[in-house]
């Protein structure tokens, strides 16, 4: 057993230090890309694992056409990233591959398709690692359900907290296992101004921060500290703490949960959180979120790969509303406003008003490049 114990420390150790690195790095680094100022904007694609190869199809597909003119003139470059498949990350055992990672480097924002994360075992997960590596530290997921008043804006910690060393944990075979949880005040300042920003920006009057400060009272003490300082900034918004479990409650409290405007929490919660906010919405199929950072981005659909429809060989039914969310919040993020105006005018055309084709869970759903068709048809058609 003290050979355990001593290795541990040992282990913890070197975490501490690399951690207190971080967050030294994190005081420095302030590159921050202007994608107004840059000659040509390249947009890396990443297809991923399972149903991510059918639904980015979709959105490239849409992107060659929306983007005709730039891309025509050299001002975009779509660049589709090969190798980061479940396959080759095991065989390099490697969360992103180093080839990989040089050719994403390259690039100014990237769209990326679910990729499989693994239960267990050391392989860290493909998101978690991008997320880290670009300094992506705002994840950002909007919720709209228009007919309840809903309108939401999550602002989830996306590069600390129980991600950070979520394969870096100790096991002590038979005996016990230990992760950790790391909160900075770097990290927890930038993402909790994010928030604030983006609620004056838009308007909003109320901004939920959420924590579990009751029980994680080093790590959740210090986020809830630091968001009452960075609120103070912002007067005219009213922040409001809340723990939570009793915020999970909330949004299925009808009486109550319109009032929401956006939330800024740790990362955990904000996983979680962002779920149960987009099953409101009507399924994880329908969310698009936004991982932001100074220098790079990169947007996705909040889901998984979908194992399960690819192995009932129901792959080609998959619903790329998410993916298409991305690739809106995309487009907006890099200055193309009015392409993503259309797009999610066209969505909300096919999800809501018209309806004419309808990916679901039932017999009749039609497939995913059907349905990639019908919003490519609505495009045009405006
Ligand atoms: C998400 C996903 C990821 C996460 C997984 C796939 C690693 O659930 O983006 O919410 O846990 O962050
Ligand atoms: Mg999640």
């Amino acid at each position: 057993m003290q050979q355990y114990i001593d290795s541990a420390v040992e282990q913890f150790k070197a975490l501490l230090t690399e951690q207190i690195a971080r967050q030294q790095e994190m005081e420095r680094n302030n590159e921050v890309t202007d994608y107004q100022k840059l000659d040509k904007i390249i947009i890396g694609i990443c297809s991923g694992d399972g149903i991510g190869p059918i639904i980015s199809k979709e959105s490239e597909r849409i992107l060659n056409y929306i983007l005709k003119d730039e891309i025509a003139a050299g001002k975009v470059e779509l660049r589709t990233i090969e190798g980061l498949t479940i396959e080759n990350r095991i065989a390099k055992n490697k969360a992103i591959p180093d080839d990989v990672l040089a050719e994403i480097k390259a690039c100014n924002v990237i769209l990326k398709a679910p990729t499989t994360t693994l239960k267990g075992g050391t392989l860290e997960s493909a998101n978690v690692a991008m997320r880290r590596e670009l300094d992506l530290y705002a994840n950002v997921r909007p919720v709209q359900v228009p007919e309840q008043n809903i309108d939401w804006t999550f602002y989830r910690e996306n590069t600390e907290g129980e991600y950070v060393l979520g394969s870096k944990g100790i096991d002590i075979p038979d005996t016990l296992a230990f992760d950790f949880k790391v909160t900075t005040n770097a990290g927890t300042r930038r993402i909790c101004r994010a928030a604030f920003e983006f609620a004056r920006k838009n308007g909003k009057t109320n901004v939920a921060i959420v924590t579990k400060a009751n029980i994680m009272k080093k790590t959740d003490g210090k986020f809830s500290q630091i968001a009452h300082e960075i609120a103070a900034e912002y007067p005219e918004i009213t922040a409001e703490e809340w723990y939570i479990d009793i915020m999970t409650a909330n949004l299925v409290n009808e009486n109550i949960r319109s009032k929401f405007q956006v939330f800024v929490m740790p990362n955990l919660y904000g996983d979680i959180i962002t779920d149960e906010a987009a099953q409101i919405q009507g399924g994880v199929g329908t969310a698009g979120s936004a991982n932001i950072g100074d220098k790079y981005a990169m947007f996705e659909p909040i889901h998984g790969t979908a194992p399960r429809l690819i192995e009932a060989g129901r792959g080609d039914f998959a619903n790329p509303t998410s993916m298409f969310k991305a690739t809106e919040m995309m487009l907006r993020h890099i200055g193309f406003t009015d392409k993503a105006d259309k797009l999610s005018k066209a969505l909300t055309i096919c999800t809501e008003t018209e309806k004419k084709i309808v990916v679901d869970d039932s017999e009749q759903s039609a497939t995913c490049s059907e349905f990639g068709q019908y919003v490519m048809d609505t495009i045009e058609k405006m």
